[in-house]
């Protein structure tokens, strides 16, 4: 295997235990280079700890980590080639923007007029141009993240680590930075692992999710299929609304599932379902309503209704449950205790084990 080949973080087996908490139960998962990589999952589930294992801030209690193919389960945080963005910026209070870019240039040996040049130009890259001598209570919430991003970047890490790096910011800037924070990762070829609990958040900025659950991986795979293709109730649950209904399993192939959904028979794709109990999750805006009666159609009435300008908002009780529904369509809102028939988009709907 040639060197750039070599993933850039791989996990194999890796455990890290405080005591008697398990934080992360032995989780093996590989990075490519040139990616960006999120951990999502709830609070607690482990995402800082498998970062902090990757930075070198902490030692794994079991399994190794290795960095471009080198094993670093034993190396100290300096001596690993990653660089971290914490969710508090952690900026130098009294150091200039450039002096704060800088240091840590100075400190592993740059001599210090270099060391500013290289801190210019990655202020530069970030937009951050002409604000070099403020100090960093005299920048906006995003700027300074910016100099936090900046910082990290000007050490060339092989890994770039940010621990939920937008959470300072209010909502509409948060998406302004997410989106930067991306563009920089794929302009410039970096390889990060980014620390989310925001499905949004993941869903928009990664190549791949890891799905965290109680220290372990409840799923990896990109947005598309983490949303399309839930393996479980928590990852259909987690990756945005679904509605989690009974359904018969008819016939299993390899890839799909003919499966009875009330009175409708549909095709689906599935992923490792086995003979047996199941599920099937559906996106709120995979089903469509229609106030008339159609016999290939699921027969509902009309619950509660909500208009929301870009989109309406139903819940309409079935045989299979209650079902929420986002309508983006919207012409007119549906009322209260119309009878109507509901057809569903088969790319929104995935087949689930039974709980
Ligand atoms: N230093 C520590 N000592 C003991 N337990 C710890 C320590 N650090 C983390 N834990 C525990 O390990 C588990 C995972 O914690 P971790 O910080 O990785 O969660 P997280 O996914 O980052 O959560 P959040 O979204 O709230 O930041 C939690 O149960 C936490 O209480
Ligand atoms: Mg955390």
């Amino acid at each position: 295997m040639t060197q750039t080949q070599l993933p850039a973080v791989e996990f194999r087996a890796v455990a890290k235990r405080y005591g008697p908490i398990v934080a992360v139960d032995s989780v093996s998962f590989t990075i490519e280079k040139g990616t960006l990589v999120t951990l999502l999952g709830p609070s607690g589930c482990g995402k800082t700890s498998t970062l902090r294992l990757i930075a070198g801030l902490d030692r794994a209690t079991e399994g190794a980590i290795l960095i471009n193919g080198v094993d670093v389960t034993h190396l100290s945080a300096t001596d690993r080639d990653v660089s971290m963005v914490f969710q508090s910026y952690a900026l130098f209070p009294h150091m200039t923007v450039l002096r704060n870019v800088a240091y840590g240039l100075i400190s592993s040996g740059k001599r210090r007029p270099e060391a500013e040049e290289q801190a210019r130009e990655t202020l530069t890259l970030v937009g951050l141009g002409g604000l070099e001598d403020r100090l960093p209570s005299e920048l906006s919430g995003g700027q300074q993240q910016r100099v936090a991003v900046a910082r990290a970047i000007v050490l060339e890490p092989a890994v770039l680590l940010f621990d939920e790096p937008l959470s300072n910011l209010d909502a509409r800037l948060r998406r302004h930075v997410r989106d930067e924070i991306r563009d920089l990762q794929q302009r410039l070829g970096l390889t990060a692992v980014y620390v989310t609990h925001d499905q949004v958040e993941a869903l928009a900025v990664s190549d791949r999710i890891i799905v965290m659950d109680q220290g372990r991986i409840a799923q990896q795979g990109s947005p598309v299929e983490l949303y399309r293709q839930p393996a479980n109730r928590f990852i259909a649950g987690f990756m945005g609304e679904a509605n989690v209904v009974a359904a018969r399993l008819e016939r299993l192939g390899a890839v799909e599932a003919r499966v009875q959904l009330g009175n409708v028979s549909l095709t689906l794709p599935h992923r490792d379902v086995a003979n047996g109990p199941i599920e099937v999750a559906i996106r709120p805006e995979a089903i469509r309503l229609e106030a008339r009666s159609i016999n290939s159609a699921l027969p509902g009435r009309v619950l509660r209704a909500v208009f929301l300008g870009d989109h309406a908002e139903y819940t309409v009780s079935t045989e299979v449950g209650d079902l929420f529904i986002i309508d983006r369509l919207a012409d007119n809102l549906i009322e209260i205790g119309t009878d109507v028939a509901l057809s569903f988009s088969p790319s929104g709907l995935a087949v689930l084990p039974s709980a």
